[in-house]
């Protein structure tokens, strides 16, 4: 049997809970994978390379040109792409992509289904080379499903799942198993372009004392917020939560529109915390509460989209 002629490929977003940003700089973070998925087709025997019957672009489509080059080479392919998460929305589509590409790359390549750990560390090399800097987490979370801790080492009560050095920084990313968290994530509408954000906080972080301190504020406040969200005590992992916001804008990445929401979300009878998730400069919120219908509600009253988080265990699956 020759390679097949197709892949499928699958891969949950992910909200962050606690350590987005400082995670780059090798603090921990907690994320949850989320039962709304990416998916992408890819199939040989086309003239050119098109995604969605467009012919591929790299500047639009540039962490799916980039797993290609770097896992497939540059044979043609008719790629098709289908998201129930919101493009450049904090929710993790980017990795999601990126681990569906480098899934099927993969698969197409060599007719087996790569590992976990083989799609983990290759989708994150694709996002950090796109990037120019990014951490780990999107990647392994939307690789692994679940709820995932990365941390500079290993965490007691977590299992092992990979480690991914780069540079001076190691990440060693694990399960972690939790009851279900009550979660709302609410969106702006306003596009979050993660290389950005990643940029300007490293501007900061290398000009500023007061910014490195915030990354190693947040990575303490992280690990507080495991073992809060651990115990099942909301009440704490929701002040962290708004104090984990409060350092997120002092690292720039805040805007009035998520303050706003932040604010709005606080206010409602039931909430324990708020704050930005993912990249921030737009994106999403994701809010702790005890009463999520109402929340929702609530948005729906200020025009907001919002949605109960239901995390999913499913992790990236590929099939020819
Ligand atoms: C974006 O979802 C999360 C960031 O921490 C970037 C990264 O970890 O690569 C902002």
């Amino acid at each position: 049997m020759g390679p097949p002629t197709e892949a499928r490929a699958s891969a949950p977003g992910k909200v962050i809970l606690f350590g987005e940003h400082a995670v780059v700089y090798g603090e921990p973070s907690l994320s949850l994978a989320l039962d709304r998925r990416f998916r992408l087709r890819a199939a040989t025997g086309a003239k050119a390379t098109t995604v969605n019957h467009e012919p591929l672009d790299l500047r639009k489509h540039a962490y799916l040109a980039q797993a290609l080059t770097l896992y497939w080479g540059d044979a043609p392919l008719r790629i098709t792409t289908e998201s129930d998460l919101p493009s450049a929305g904090g929710v993790g589509s980017s990795a999601a992509l990126s681990v569906c590409t480098t899934a099927a790359a993969l698969r197409l390549r060599t007719g087996q289904t790569p590992s976990a750990e083989t799609v983990a560390r290759g989708a994150f090399e694709a996002e950090y080379v796109t990037q120019g800097a990014a951490s780990p987490n999107d990647t392994s979370v939307s690789t692994a499903g679940g709820a995932v801790l990365l941390s500079p080492t290993r965490a007691a009560g977590a299992t092992p799942l990979w480690r991914i050095e780069r540079g001076d920084r190691a990440w060693t990313v694990q399960r972690v198993e939790l009851e279900p968290v009550p979660l709302v994530v609410a969106t702006t509408g306003t596009r979050s372009h993660t290389a950005e954000q990643v940029a300007k906080v490293k501007r900061l972080v290398e000009r500023e004392p007061a910014a490195r301190e915030a990354v190693s504020a947040i990575g303490r406040l992280t690990l507080d917020g495991v073992d809060a969200i651990r115990a099942g005590d909301f009440s704490r992992a929701g002040r962290l939560m708004n104090r984990n916001h409060e350092l997120l804008h002092a690292l720039g990445v805040d805007t009035p529109e998520l303050a706003r929401l932040a604010k709005a979300a606080r206010a409602v009878p039931g909430t324990f915390g708020a704050k930005l998730t993912g990249a921030g400069g737009g994106g999403s919120l994701v809010v702790l509460t005890e009463k999520a219908p109402a929340l929702v509600r609530a948005f729906e009253d200020l025009g907001v989209r919002s949605f109960a988080v239901r995390s999913s265990p499913d992790g990236f699956e590929v099939t020819s």
